[in-house]
């Protein structure tokens, strides 16, 4: 077991300004894969200006040397422990400098300076820049970084940092000497380097304002032709955010490199964005639509971080939703004005509905404003990050856009350059409006999924409309008492075939509301999701259809299906526990049927309403999850619209035609709706000539991947031969093999144990990588959930042989893929037993903090 001081959990409660300041950061780095040697020089300032205590964090590095004002220290006057360097009686105002070495090439945590393919490159956030030097490394300590980078000038041509370069000079011995200078004051969360041998792809960027910006995309050699879409994408996001909120940008070069090892999915870098390959790399060959929209959703996510971040950003690692939460609004809205607002928002919805009420409803619920944190790493989840998103979104549902805008001016105008709370955002939204937010606030410390209890009643000779209206929050595992919150719940009132749109507020536990109608109106609830919660009212299938049809909102006509196959499901089960048969009712089929011959205008649109919920989106549904049931009623469902339908599903395939292939809305809609057919296709005859056909003539990616999916998910005995023939066409691409990875690794059939063993031996995998490792067992625990919860439970005990293989190579990793076996108390007696036999296996294991937070957690 690690010493128990690692064990100990961060407050906010607990919060104090640092003691000491750091205002000038001077780092000189000559790199070497095993032994990298970094001067860093600070000018410290206490704030109380007297002498005192410095305590710098530092992690795994070798500390050589350390001189204060010049004077270098005997090693007993000062004192390193694994976290720390305690420096006693630092004078108040001093230049500290330390000698320490490092080695990027044994750093497989991909935390701090590391090799990515022989190049070196840096991630910080949050907590990583201890593992470079002993810093202040917190938020709220910003400072002025200049930066030095001595390399092999042959083997590395790019020395990149933040700011700008300044000054670029060779030495005698063939080694390069450059200079960055960072104008901004900084917390080092916001540090990057990377140095490597790339190719560059080269733009720029006028502002409003007529400043001429440099925009350079670094990636690796041949792939320069892969960038142009997110270089086109970043120039989007800077005119939008220009446009939407009037923010340019501020340095006179943006750069970003793309690199295969990577965490997560990129970072905000101040003037050096680092990026996983995939959210950079995209062609049509090669990436499928939903690739090149998540590259332009990522890339305007971390430049819209240049102001809501990196200009403003956290005062400590609590408050990380104030920059994330906000940021995701920002990207969301970008995206909705690139594309569809309305499908945009169709997903959002789907990631609040599945990972986070998962996360709410187990052992890691927190509020976006987390209140006590042991590992940070573990905080950006999807609670900081989306539901963060939709309290923003409410704010702005409240306020207005012109109110939200002003709110937003007025949070630069008070914050710029400033490390500040999210209680600092919620006043500057406050003050801007004129209006008392103070009950707004609870949505930042409470935690838990609000439960929106509805029921209507019509009274003709009033004419009079009622809705009553009950919140309720149950529990959480970290917060056992909830308050009422403000929700903002946006209304339609069908009738007569019109509309009528109300935004209601509901701020008590219990609230009539009523409206003057001459006929009774279907409501239409919760339209565009305006709230976060989880909403019951009792709809009958024909109402379900009737707003399907009729609502304005098309969240709402989409949500109205959900909720219609959500009964399905339940009747579904019921059928199977009494042993009869399940038939769709007839009204679904024929609006099924309507849609096929007849699609809306907007097909991506169609599509989604064509779609069965998955699996994720039903299971959240049931506190206690019956796995197999939910699978086999799915696929039950899939199967008789496939043969109810067989000849519309055909029709509505071949009449949309694939064009020459370009990432532009129409098309994608095509081929969204073109896929969901093909996949319906598939369960009801072997159709095999039309897969091939559509697998060997099409020019793209997306359509290449629709026939494996559609093989896959029907078993297809095309599905050998079809991945076979992929894996050798790109065997020598990893971004698109993941892709293959992936396809096998769900397949949802016993025989995918000894595949994904099969997988671990490619010799494109590699545990190092977490990509590799995320398409395989990422893939095996989301995508397969009959495979994943195989009765047997041998698969938890293959992921939990991976989480624990995992975290001795890279405990981030490691602790996200562990996040499906947490939930133990969500299942079945049996699988409850399964599930905690592992955990309590891997806690009596020597594991990282990161680990060790989540598995206690979900056994307490
Ligand atoms: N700030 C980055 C982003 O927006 C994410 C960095 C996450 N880093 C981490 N170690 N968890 O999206
Ligand atoms: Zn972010």
């Amino acid at each position: 077991m690690s010493q128990i001081s690692n064990r100990q959990a961060k407050k906010l409660s607990d919060y104090k300004a640092p003691e000491f300041t750091i205002s000038d950061v001077e780092l000189s780095f000559e790199l070497n894969p095993e032994a990298t040697l970094l001067t860093a020089t600070y000018q410290l300032h206490s704030a109380s200006g007297c002498a005192g205590t410095l305590t710098l964090d530092g992690q795994e590095l070798k500390l050589l040397s350390v001189s204060v004002d010049g004077q270098r220290l005997s090693a007993d006057a000062y004192q390193v422990t694994s976290e720390q360097l305690i420096l006693p009686g630092l004078p108040a105002k001093a230049q500290l400098e330390l000698k320490i070495e490092l080695n990027p090439k044994a750093n497989t945590a991909l935390e701090g300076l590391y090799l990515s393919n022989g190049a070196y490159c840096t991630q910080c956030e949050a907590e990583g820049f201890r593992r470079i030097a002993y810093y202040l490394d917190r938020p709220d300590v910003l400072a002025r970084f200049t930066t030095h980078i001595i390399a092999d000038a042959k083997a590395y041509p790019a020395l990149l940092s933040n700011g700008n370069l300044v000054h670029s000079s060779l030495l005698a011995d063939g080694r390069r000497h450059v200079t960055w200078v960072d104008p901004f004051p900084k917390p080092s969360y916001l540090f990057a380097l990377v140095a490597g041998d790339f190719d560059c792809l080269k733009g720029s960027y006028t502002t409003g304002s007529g400043r001429e910006v440099a925009l350079e995309f670094y990636v690796d050699k041949g792939n320069k032709h892969r960038a142009q879409f997110a270089l086109e994408s970043l120039k989007r996001a800077m005119l939008w955010d220009e446009q939407t909120f009037g923010l340019e940008y501020d340095l006179d070069i943006y750069m970003v490199v793309a690199v295969d090892f990577f965490n997560m999915g990129a970072m905000e870098n101040k003037g050096l964005n680092v990026f996983n390959s995939k959210y950079v790399l995209a062609d049509q060959a090669s990436a499928t639509d939903t690739d090149f929209f998540n590259i332009e959703s990522i890339v305007g996510h971390e430049y819209f971080h240049n102001w809501t971040g990196n200009r403003v950003t956290c005062r400590d690692w609590f408050q990380l939703s104030l920059k994330e939460g906000l940021t995701v609004f920002r990207d969301q809205q970008f995206s909705a004005d690139m594309g569809s607002r309305t499908l945009n928002r169709i997903d959002a919805v789907k990631t609040i509905r599945t990972a986070q009420f998962a996360e709410d409803a187990g052992p890691m619920a927190h509020p976006i404003r987390p209140q006590q944190v042991l590992e940070m790493n573990n905080f950006y989840t999807v609670t900081v990050y989306d539901k963060g998103a939709e309290v923003i979104r409410m704010l702005h549902t409240l306020l207005g856009q012109d109110g939200f805008r002003k709110g937003m001016d007025l949070y630069f105008k008070r914050h710029d350059g400033q490390a500040v709370t999210c209680d600092d955002f919620v006043n500057a939204m406050q003050d801007a409006n004129g209006r008392d937010l103070s009950l707004f606030r609870r949505w930042y410390q409470q935690s838990g999924t609000p439960e929106l209890k509805v029921y209507s009643q019509f009274d003709a000779k009033k004419r009079e409309f009622k809705l009553l209206m009950q919140q309720h929050t149950p529990a959480t595992a970290d917060q056992a008492e909830k308050q009422p919150l403000l929700l903002p719940v946006r209304i339609e009132l069908l009738s007569e075939g019109r509309s009528q749109s109300y935004l209601l507020e509901m701020t008590e536990a219990s609230q009539e509301f009523s409206f003057a109608v001459s006929q009774q109106p279907v409501p239409v609830l919760l339209a565009d999701f305006s709230a976060p919660v989880k909403l019951q009212y009792h709809y009958s299938l024909a109402e379900l259809l009737q707003i399907a049809r009729e609502a304005k909102d098309g969240v709402a006509r989409w949500d109205a299906i959900q909720q219609l196959w959500q009964l399905q499901v339940k009747a579904a089960i019921a059928a199977q526990h009494s042993g009869t048969d399940y038939q769709l009712p007839a009204a679904l089929l024929e609006f099924y049927r309507q849609l096929l011959l007849q699609p809306l205008d907007d097909l991506a649109f169609t599509a989604e309403l064509l779609t069965v919920p998955c699996y994720d989106m039903v299971a959240e549904q049931f506190e206690q999850i019956p796995v197999q049931e939910i699978v086999q009623a799915l696929q039950g469902f899939r199967q008789q619209l496939a043969e109810k339908l067989a000849e519309q599903w055909l029709f509505c395939y071949q009449s949309l035609r694939s064009e020459a292939y370009q990432y532009e809305q129409q098309q994608v809609a095509q081929r969204a709706l073109r896929s969901v057919c093909l996949q319906y296709l598939c369960f009801v005859k072997d159709q095999g000539l039309l897969l091939q056909q559509q697998y060997q003539s099409s020019d793209n990616m997306t359509d290449q991947l629709a026939v494996l999916r559609a093989c896959r998910n029907s078993a297809h005995p095309l599905f050998a031969s079809l991945m076979s023939d992929f894996e050798q066409r790109w065997q020598h691409d990893v971004l698109v093999l993941d892709k293959w990875f992936n396809l096998s690794a769900s397949y949802p059939h016993p025989t995918v144990f000894s595949t994904l063993q099969q997988l671990t031996a490619h010799p494109q995998f590699s545990w190092q990588n977490p990509n590799r490792v995320r398409a395989v067992f990422g893939a095996f625990y989301q995508q397969n959930p009959a495979m994943f919860h195989a009765e047997d439970g041998r698969g938890y005990q293959v992921l939990a042989d991976v989480v624990l293989k995992m975290d001795a190579i890279n405990p981030q990793v490691a602790s996200r893929l562990v996040t499906p076996l947490l939930s133990w108390k969500r299942y079945q007696p049996a699988r409850q037993q399964q599930l905690k036999a592992v955990l309590q296996t891997m806690l009596s294991k020597d594991l990282s903090n990161d680990l060790y937070e989540k598995v206690s957690k979900s056994l307490s």
